[in-house]
């Protein structure tokens, strides 16, 4: 940094004005620090991310961050920070107030346990792969894909952070290496095509975030080197040692998924971020799903759910249902996008419909499908969809005795019409999708 923090304080500070109360430093990276602010009249923090111009070497660089900066801010995501402000006083700060997202960045947490659990590290991929194919349709390349532009808010949701600033940053960092000949910014995330400062676009973010899945499995990126140099050679010429030779407890379909991310020719990768999203979750279901378990009592959930059993089902069912295995499928909002994608060709998610809980089975209903959207719910099957006004069904289940114990669930369409969504249910999968039906008000 070329401006003292102090100084990059009380500027900021006076460029923010009264209503705000610059607080605690939050981070500083290769161009910018990143502060804590109270927003007094809306009573909440905000991260507010300035600009050193005392690193910019010229105002065309300020200006073209700052129209960077709102373009990313037109992004709204469930999986990208939002950017509530992009601004610049006299000249002397730029900066861009955002949503402070309090968990730690992904870095952060490799800091901690260098490796992440397979499906953990498969739920943030694919979370990034959702943000990216969202950005990426709106013409929006991140360029600076890594695990610090990866956060983590309080329930373990992912939100992926500057997004298409870094060209900007970029072109800074290279005067500056021109002018104190000093390297900013990290090459291991880096793609051969940008390595070798070819033309990026989507396909190079799905190699950053290659390196980043690879990363949090093996608990090093896949190339490192004494210098910059090295290092983006690597990436241009040598193959990584495949993912299981390194870390053995990962599926074979997940490191096929892992090795196409990180194949030299952009032609040979995932071409969109959505198919990549849908290959993670093809490799491994409980990518799907947002929440990480890193850093929570496992063990305290498990016999949380071990004691709603038994009180749903009696305390000589538990261990009947432990053992009949998790469900397929089973997602709340926000749903993923390759998810949602697939429900609204199938028109089961109708136009303008928001998907709030999609769950499917594992066993005989497989194929079978439940969506509760914000105003319908659908069911889906290979053969038919059938659609329903929300507030119109009511979920029941009836207990069945053929061929083993197992629930049949039903849907009373208006209390006059029955439908039957599943026939053979587990009582896991009834204790799964118990709460949150009801929590939508679809069963009593
Ligand atoms: N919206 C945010 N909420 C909370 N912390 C943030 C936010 N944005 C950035 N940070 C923190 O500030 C640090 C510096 O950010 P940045 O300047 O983008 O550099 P880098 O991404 O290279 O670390 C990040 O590593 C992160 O820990
Ligand atoms: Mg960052």
């Amino acid at each position: 940094m070329s401006l003292d923090l102090a100084t990059l304080r009380r500027r900021l500070q006076k460029a923010l004005g009264k209503e705000f109360t610059v607080g605690d430093l939050l981070g500083e990276g290769g161009f910018a620090a990143v502060f804590r602010v109270r927003d007094k009249a809306q009573d909440r923090d905000v991260a507010v991310k300035v600009l050193d111009l005392g690193l910019t070497p010229s105002p065309g660089l300020a200006e073209r961050f700052v129209r960077e900066a709102r373009t990313s801010g037109q992004l709204e995501h469930p999986h990208i920070v939002p950017i509530y402000k992009v601004g610049g006083y006299k000249n002397e700060v730029l900066y861009i107030v955002m949503r402070c997202v309090d968990g730690p960045s992904v870095r952060q947490l490799l800091e901690r346990d260098q490796r992440l659990s397979v499906v953990d590290a498969a739920r943030i991929a694919r979370q990034v792969a959702d943000a990216l194919a969202y950005a990426h349709g709106r013409g929006i390349v991140h360029r600076d894909v890594k695990p610090d532009n990866m956060l983590l808010d309080g329930s373990g949701h992912v939100l992926v952070t500057d997004f298409g600033i870094a060209k900007a940053a970029q072109e800074a960092s290279v005067s500056q290496l021109t002018t104190e000949g000093m390297v900013v910014g990290t090459p291991h995330y880096m793609s051969p095509e940008q390595a070798t400062g070819e033309r990026v676009d989507g396909r190079s973010d799905i190699y950053a975030l290659g390196v980043v899945l690879y990363q949090m499995l093996a608990g090093t990126p896949p190339f490192e080197g004494e210098s910059a140099q090295s290092v983006l050679m690597k990436q241009a010429t040598v193959d990584p040692v495949p993912i299981r030779e390194l870390r053995g407890d990962v599926p074979a379909a997940l490191a096929g998924v892992i090795e196409r991310m990180l194949a030299k020719d952009p032609a040979d990768r995932y071409q969109t971020a959505e198919e990549l999203s849908r290959a993670l979750i093809a490799a491994l279901p409980g990518a799907a799903h947002d929440g990480l378990h890193t850093g929570r009592g496992i063990a305290a959930r498990m016999v949380r759910a071990l004691v709603g059993l038994a009180a749903l089902a009696g305390l000589g069912l538990v261990a009947l249902a432990v053992l009949s295995g998790a469900p397929r499928l089973s997602v709340s909002s926000p749903v993923p996008d390759s998810v949602t994608q697939t429900l609204r060709r199938q028109r089961a998610l109708p136009p303008g419909d928001v998907a709030l809980y999609v769950f499917a089975p594992r066993g005989a209903e497989d194929t079978t499908v439940l969506l509760v959207a914000r105003r319908v719910v659908s069911i889906v099957t290979p053969h038919r969809v059938r659609v329903y006004a929300r507030d119109s069904v009511r979920a029941r289940y009836r207990l069945s005795l053929r061929g083993g114990l197992a629930f049949r669930m039903i849907l009373s369409v208006q209390g006059v019409r029955e439908d039957t969504a599943f026939r053979s249910l587990s009582i896991r999968a009834v204790y799964e999708m118990t709460p949150r039906l009801r929590q939508l008000r679809v069963s009593p």
